[in-house]
């Protein structure tokens, strides 16, 4: 009895295993939104690419939305001249008090540093933006960028260094994103107004198509939000959500702190003339400030 059950569990797993690496592909977790024909799936769904040119640009979407998760994707962002483009991905949920975990890139002239703009609304609040530089050339190659969501806080990572970590501070007061499900979206798009040099570099129309690409989509330690219900909620899955309470060991702290230190280059949690009155009540539990 003992082995036979054993056997067959292992061939569940074994079954569940290839149908995992199966459905590890692009066209099975996203959905092409918007740019009429400028985002691809290509590779037979290793691949996807989303496009800017002077009529639009374009976008994606998640098929699931999520109550939590640890959600990693690679991006290899505009190569060259990529000034005045915005990069943007981030997890949302809808509506005018909306949750919100931003990653935007901000594109550069050829040769000067991309920045990496991070923010997170709660219940329609944001104003809680980091800015950092990044330790390596983010068009060379695929990177990392990873988001844990879990009850106790949000953590923004870069192949695997923690940047940024946005601790639940409902005790003081803090709404926090916990409610509402959220969906993965990501959009390439010219926002010349703002985002290269606050604005005074505008977007070489001449270098157009500008193109950013995507791959390993990894929500695998996500839980699903569907119809109410929560696929984190079923016993099955229960053994591998200890993401769910995970929080930085003494190394990735760090790290975090190297990070801080030498690539930060704006804080709201330092930005004293923005916060006249005192800082936000959450800057008191974050590291940085
Ligand atoms: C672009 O390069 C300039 C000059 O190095 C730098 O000041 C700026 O922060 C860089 N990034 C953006 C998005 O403007
Ligand atoms: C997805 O990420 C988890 C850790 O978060 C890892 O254990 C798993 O191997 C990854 N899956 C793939 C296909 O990379």
């Amino acid at each position: 009895m003992a082995s036979s059950s054993a056997s067959i569990s292992l061939l569940i797993s074994l079954l569940l295993g290839s149908f995992m690496v199966s459905t590890a592909n692009l066209y099975q977790d996203l959905d092409i939104t918007w740019g009429d024909g400028r985002a691809k799936i290509l590779n037979n769904g290793d691949l996807l690419t989303l496009s800017l040119d002077k009529a639009s640009g374009s976008g994606f979407q998640s098929k699931n939305e999520y109550l939590f998760g640890k959600i990693d994707m690679q991006l290899k962002l505009v190569p060259g001249n990529s000034a005045g483009t915005v990069t943007a991905y981030y997890l949302s949920s809808q509506g005018s008090t909306h949750d919100e975990i931003d990653f935007e890139f901000l594109g550069n002239l050829t040769g000067e540093p991309y920045i990496l703009h991070t923010n997170v609304f709660s219940q329609g609040k944001g104003n809680r933006e980091q800015q950092f530089y990044l330790w390596f050339d983010p068009t060379a190659d695929f990177h990392t960028y990873s988001i844990l969501w879990n009850p106790q806080r949000i953590i923004f990572s870069v192949d695997g260094t923690p940047i940024r970590e946005f601790k639940n501070a409902e005790s003081l007061g803090v709404a926090y994103p916990k409610n509402q499900a959220m969906r993965i979206y990501s959009s390439l798009w010219n926002a010349d107004d703002w985002a290269t040099q606050g604005g005074r570099v505008k977007t070489d129309w001449t270098q157009a198509p500008f193109t950013a690409s995507y791959r390993n989509f990894n929500a695998s330690n996500a839980c699903v939000w569907s119809s109410g219900s929560s696929s984190c909620s079923s016993s099955s899955s229960s053994s591998s959500t200890s993401w769910l309470s995970e929080e930085l060991d003494s190394t990735s702290q760090e790290r975090l702190k190297w990070v801080q230190k030498n690539y930060m280059i704006y804080n709201y949690c330092a930005d004293t003339p923005r916060f006249p009155q005192g800082f936000p009540p959450e800057c008191a539990l974050n590291t940085s400030s």
